[in-house]
């Protein structure tokens, strides 16, 4: 397992870490960070090797990658909960472990290089392998049974949408032919039919076209965007005031589901022609950051995986404590 180890960059290290550390610096209090995206356990391993009185709560819905995780921080065994869960379960977690409050939170959102290079798991368009993409291969449906099963029109939702892909019809029409005739069960045989389907002049431009059907399809099969929406409120339900939380996205509509999980919450809802903030109704959130920060071009030179990433962060505040905005 160790030679995974390297292999993974984690992305914008230095930034997350400086965000982080205000909340995980308490004097001699305990403090708890819950990294809802554990991989590789990079960022967490940082986390545990900065902070030394930080408890790490680590999710993963992939039982692969905790068990590398696991090795990898088996030093901070004594102060580690590694656990199997979808990150929208964080409440029954934190309930199980008996906390009711946390002071930081990452969410390092996508697929880990360690999935994406799994010569089995069929998220690669570049690897021959059963098309499953599944991040937990102990439930739910796989890519196979999406692309062999969805109707027309819900299939080029799905491409469109998650794949910001213009050539949606023409792929589904092909996929639809070549299914009628036969399933489609593996990623190489689905990147050679995505790749034919696109017109010539297309297939030149923006590296493989096999990519955004890939990304739309491993979206799908995980329900990621849904997830995410149901986790953030969660997870700023349970930050502890002061505690903070920062989300790397690397698709638009992950991007976007963060900026208004974070802005609903860091505005007044009261009415707005009165000078003062009614009871419950002050903001609990002050934003970090300014927009989605993207990497700097030195990042992502020494980190190609970064090339996409925005990141938004965010502190829990007691109410009465923000500006009235
Ligand atoms: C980009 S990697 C994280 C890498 C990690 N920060 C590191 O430094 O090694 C994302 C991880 O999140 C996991 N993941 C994605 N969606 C998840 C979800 N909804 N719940 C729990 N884990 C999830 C994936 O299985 C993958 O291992």
């Amino acid at each position: 397992m160790g030679e995974l180890r390297g292999t993974h960059v984690p992305v914008l290290l230095e930034r997350c870490l400086a965000l982080l550390a205000p909340a995980l610096d308490r004097g001699d209090r305990q403090t708890v960070h819950v990294d809802a995206t554990l991989g590789l356990g990079g960022h967490a391993e940082a986390v545990l090797a900065a902070h030394p009185r930080t408890v790490l709560i680590g999710l993963d819905r992939d039982q692969e990658a905790l068990a590398h995780a696991r090795a990898r921080l088996a030093r901070y065994a004594d102060r580690t909960h590694l656990v199997h869960a979808v990150y929208d379960e964080l409440p029954e977690v934190l309930d199980r472990l008996g906390y009711e409050r946390v002071d930081a939170e990452l969410f390092d959102l996508g697929v880990s290089s360690l999935q994406l290079d799994a010569p089995d798991r069929g998220f690669a368009y570049a690897r021959d392998a059963p098309l499953d993409m599944r991040m937990d291969q102990t439930r739910g449906r796989t890519a196979e049974e999406v692309v062999n099963t969805y109707e027309a029109p819900e299939l080029t939702r799905v491409l469109r949408v998650y794949g910001e892909e213009k050539f949606a019809a023409r792929i589904v029409a092909a996929i639809l032919r070549e299914r009628a005739k036969t399933p489609i069960t593996s990623s190489a045989r689905l990147a050679t039919l995505v790749r034919d389907a696109i017109p010539a002049a297309a297939r030149r431009t923006g590296g493989n076209p096999a990519k955004r059907t890939f990304q739309a399809l491993r979206i799908e099969v995980n329900g990621e965007l849904a997830v995410l929406e149901r986790a953030l409120p969660a997870a700023l339900d349970a930050l502890a005031p002061g505690g903070r939380l920062v989300v790397l996205s690397y698709h638009s509509l992950e991007d976007r589901i963060t900026k208004r999980a974070m802005a609903a919450r860091a505005r007044s809802t009261g009415p707005i022609d009165l000078p003062v903030e009614l009871p419950g109704t002050g903001p609990t959130l002050r934003l970090l950051s300014r927009g989605g920060e993207p990497p700097s071009e030195e990042e992502v030179a020494a980190n190609p995986r970064a090339a996409s990433v925005r990141l938004r962060a965010a502190t829990r505040i007691e109410e009465g404590e923000g500006e009235r905005t």
